[in-house]
């Protein structure tokens, strides 16, 4: 089955409206594989979200960076389901390892809302990834299945579901995973989708990869057959990444 590549651009806590309102014009501008060859979807923080979506041409995309597990109310910062929905965003990340780890957001947390933000209408990048200290363990499969399993509890529908395989020591660090090794958990983690939730699942899926991802290493990694793209962060703010999307044609 054919899974359209999938480009997503996470730009953190960064920018200004200045700042902003530029990278919106260079990706404008930007000569790139049509809409149906390559998804691109561009992650502001909040504050920015509506004016990077009035700015961004057609063909690409926004999404939150996160978004509340259950209907908004007396939840002081955060930002609903219904409000990205609201807003007219249409997709969100969830689960980002920086979360997890500086929030404390659990398996559970992440698939609860996963699966919240999904109930809601929004379409989902739904983040993995193992630390060194597991990789180094020998862990890294049994992470990213926990990770996974999770979701898969709480997740039936998976057509708007994007798995983002993002080996934590390989974001900000330079430190990129070789294509053999992201390879290696793209295909092991396709095979769990196989065996625990379906077939058709697994093979419409797409699992793409993040970690320091750049316009030199984008082509070698965007050749593996089980990886179906990238969520890209530091190199996102930049021009190059115009060279990655291109990586999908
Ligand atoms: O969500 C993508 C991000 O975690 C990857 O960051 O800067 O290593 O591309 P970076």
């Amino acid at each position: 089955m054919a899974r359209k590549f999938f480009v997503g651009g996470n730009w953190k806590c960064n920018g200004t409206t200045e700042e902003v309102k530029r990278i919106a014009t260079t990706l404008n501008e930007a000569e790139v594989p049509s809409e149906d060859v390559v998804e691109v979807v561009v992650s502001p923080p909040f504050v920015f979200l509506t004016v990077v979506k009035s700015l961004l041409r057609s063909d690409f995309h926004v999404a939150a960076q996160n978004c509340w597990v259950r209907k908004g109310g007396a939840f002081t910062g955060e930002i609903s389901a219904e409000m990205l929905v609201n807003l007219g965003i249409p997709w969100v990340i969830i689960g980002h390892s920086e979360r997890r780890a500086l929030l404390n957001e659990s398996n559970e947390f992440v698939g609860d809302k996963v699966a919240y933000a999904l109930s809601r209408g929004l379409k989902v990048i739904a983040c993995i990834g193992e630390t060194l200290e597991q990789r180094e363990s020998g862990s890294t499969m049994a992470v990213v299945a926990a990770q996974t399993k999770a979701i898969t509890e709480k997740v039936t529908n998976w057509e708007n579901v994007v798995l983002a395989y993002e080996p934590v020591w390989a974001i900000g660090t330079g430190k990129v995973a070789t294509p053999a090794q992201a390879q290696e958990v793209h295909c092991e983690l396709r095979k769990w989708l196989h065996d625990n939730v379906g077939a058709e699942v697994a093979a419409s899926t797409r699992i793409i990869y993040g970690g320091s991802v750049n316009g030199a290493n984008c082509k070698e990694l965007a050749a593996q057959p089980d990886v179906d793209g990238f969520l890209v962060g530091g190199a996102s703010l930049k021009p190059e990444f115009i060279d990655i999307i291109e990586a999908a044609a």
